[in-house]
Parts: C-alpha cells; sequence; structure tokens
C-alpha cells in the first residue's frame, strides 16, 4: 500500500496514481508536446483517462500522442491568441461535456519581450490571460468533482504581479520579473477561480513542480544557463527528473485528501507552506496566495480581454 501521507519531492507521477483509477474521467493538459504536460499525459492515460492535450505544431501533437498507449487525442491551440482560444474552447465543448480536470500546464519561460496577438506582454498574456480567458470559456464543462491545476512556479519569488504596469510600458522589460509576474498570477487565478467554482461542486489548485530540464529552457542565455549550473552544483536549486516534477501537478488533479482545500498552492506533491520573502523553493510567498490580490487580479483580467474587444 502506498503511504500517500509520505509523499514528498521524490515522488513520481506513477507513485501518486497508485490505486487511483481515472476510466470514464476527461482529462485536458495545455501544452502538452513536451515535459511535464507531455509526462502528465502519459501516466493518466496509462490510468484509463480520456486525454485531450494541446498543441501548436499538430504534427508535433500527433507524434506524442501517438506515443502513449492510452486515449489520448490532439487539438489545435496558441494561447496567445484569443482568436484560437475561442476556437479551441468551441471545438472542445462539442466533443467533451463535462471535463474532470484540467491542467493549464502550457507556459514560455523568460523570453525576450514579445507581444500576444492581442497586443498583451507575452509571459503574462500567454501563462496567465490566455488560461484565463480559456478556463472562463470552458466553466459550462466543470462540474460536480471537476478539478483544475494551474502550473505556477517557485519562480513566483521573483516578482508579484505589478498591478501598476502589467505590460512593462513605463518599466523596462525585465524577463525574469515577466516571468515571476505571469506565474503568481497563475497562483492568484487559482485562487480566484476555486471561489467562483464553489457553487458547482469543483475546486481549482496551484503548484509549483520543482525544478526540471525541459524545453522551458529554450530562451535560457547562456550566462543563464551558467547561474542555474552554479545553483545546481551548490545545492541551492534542487532538480527532479520529470516523473518527479509532473507529480505535483497529477496529485493536485486526482488526490482524494485533497477534497476542500480548493485554492491551495501545492510544491513537492503537497501544499506548501507560506512564509514571507522566502527563496525556499518548497514555499510560497504571501503575495502569491492573497485574496485580495486575487480579486482584484481578476478585474483586470477581465478588463484586459474585454478591451481587446474579443471578450
Ligand atoms: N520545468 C521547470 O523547471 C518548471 C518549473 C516551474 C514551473 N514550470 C511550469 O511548468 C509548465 C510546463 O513546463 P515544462 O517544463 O513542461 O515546459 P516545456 O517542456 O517547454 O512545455 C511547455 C508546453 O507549453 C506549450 N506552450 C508554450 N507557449 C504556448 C502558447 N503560447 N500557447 C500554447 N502552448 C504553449 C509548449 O508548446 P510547444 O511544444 O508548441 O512549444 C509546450 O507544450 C509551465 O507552465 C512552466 O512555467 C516548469
Amino acid at each position: 500500500m502506498t503511504d500517500r501521507a509520505a509523499f514528498d519531492k521524490d515522488t513520481t507521477t506513477d507513485e501518486v496514481l497508485q490505486g487511483i483509477d481515472l476510466t470514464g474521467k476527461t482529462v485536458v493538459i495545455t501544452g502538452g508536446t513536451s515535459g511535464l504536460g507531455q509526462e502528465s499525459a502519459r501516466v493518466m492515460a496509462g490510468k484509463g483517462a480520456k486525454v485531450v492535450i494541446t498543441g501548436r505544431n499538430m504534427d508535433k501533437a500527433r507524434a506524442v500522442a501517438d506515443e502513449i498507449d492510452g486515449d489520448v487525442t490532439v487539438e489545435e491551440l496558441e494561447l496567445g491568441s484569443f482568436d484560437s482560444i475561442k476556437s479551441f474552447a468551441q471545438r472542445l465543448l462539442a466533443n467533451h461535456p463535462k471535463i474532470d480536470i484540467l491542467i493549464n500546464n502550457a507556459g514560455v519561460m523568460a523570453c525576450p519581450y514579445a507581444e500576444t496577438s492581442d497586443g498583451f506582454e507575452l509571459q503574462f498574456g500567454s501563462n496567465h490571460l490566455g488560461h484565463f480567458l480559456m478556463t472562463q470559456l470552458l466553466m459550462p464543462a466543470l462540474g460536480e468533482g471537476s478539478r483544475v491545476v494551474s502550473l505556477s512556479s517557485a519562480a513566483h519569488q521573483f516578482a508579484p504581479v505589478m498591478f501598476d504596469d502589467i505590460g512593462f510600458k513605463s518599466t523596462d522589460y525585465d524577463k525574469w520579473a515577466a516571468y515571476g509576474q505571469s506565474k503568481t498570477a497563475n497562483s492568484l487565478f487559482a485562487i480566484g477561480l476555486n471561489k467562483r467554482l464553489q457553487s458547482k461542486g469543483s475546486e481549482a489548485f496551484s503548484v509549483h513542480p520543482g525544478v526540471i530540464e525541459t524545453e522551458l529552457a529554450r530562451h535560457m542565455t547562456e550566462e543563464d544557463m551558467e547561474m542555474f549550473a552554479a545553483g545546481i552544483e551548490s545545492g541551492a536549486i534542487p532538480v527532479k527528473t520529470v516523473p518527479q516534477g509532473a507529480a505535483t501537478q497529477v496529485y493536485a488533479a486526482t488526490a482524494p485528501e485533497l477534497a476542500g482545500k480548493g485554492g491551495a498552492y501545492l510544491a513537492d506533491v503537497q501544499i506548501a507552506p507560506m512564509e514571507e520573502g522566502t527563496e525556499d523553493f518548497s514555499k510560497v510567498r504571501p503575495y502569491a496566495v492573497d485574496e485580495e490580490a486575487a480579486e482584484r487580479l481578476w478585474i483586470v483580467s477581465e478588463e484586459m480581454i474585454s478591451q481587446s474587444g474579443k471578450s
């Protein structure tokens, strides 16, 4: 028997799902074409779930789905385009009236300044705002027992949501602050969403998966790589394998013991302790789980979507 209370940073996806049957469940994973999304799809399909992964490059997405044993289908989604999100949501709702698990996993990290098709800074625009709009559109399919999991990160410690200048209009662009802001937004979104899901009997969580070598590093410079390598060598940055990294999101999506704990931020396959000013990757800073900031973000995000004329 698995000792679920002993789950920790070394726990893997397969261990998290031991004894859990996902037959008949519909799981939707954004950004399922590599890294943590791909691993989540593999392990959940292996437990009988019908899994939908989203991709931008459909050849890549189909190749990933074909490699996985089980019921995995693909849908096109570009989170940096409200048109793409709306068309994805329409197709998904037509084929899947109930979504049991939605993992908002897709993300981009520390890219040079760029904007979404709708004119928002790319990291906030795709990591947060794209998922915000998409989840709102998918609300009709969320019902009793559904869970929504947002991939945040310990990088939330790099920056809160900078409400005065979210889009870096009057501040010099800093790719790490922009990533940090988007990951704080992912955590705050889970809190705002959880509140709005209560009447449906659904819950929302956010997670830091750990530090895992994936394609997420695609925009890192040599200097960034050196900094990370030094952190890893000194032990300051603990590294996980992909199955260990994806374990926390799969846990948040399925663990029966998390029922009623919606809104929580998890790390290392458990609810993370909160600590002011922490630099410990297994903990969360208060500003990333602040209910007032979560409400403010919700309102600002709704305004951004409606100002784009694409709501
Ligand atoms: N790896 C880590 O150490 C780490 C740590 C903390 C948090 N996270 C978070 O974990 C999540 C998964 O990361 P990963 O490490 O698995 O990264 P990854 O291997 O780069 O996978 C990211 C996925 O997101 C997709 N994606 C990126 N931008 C998108 C957009 N605009 N629209 C639609 N899809 C998009 C990618 O699609 P393409 O294949 O088309 O590029 C890919 O499928 C991210 O949200 C990341 O912030 C990761």
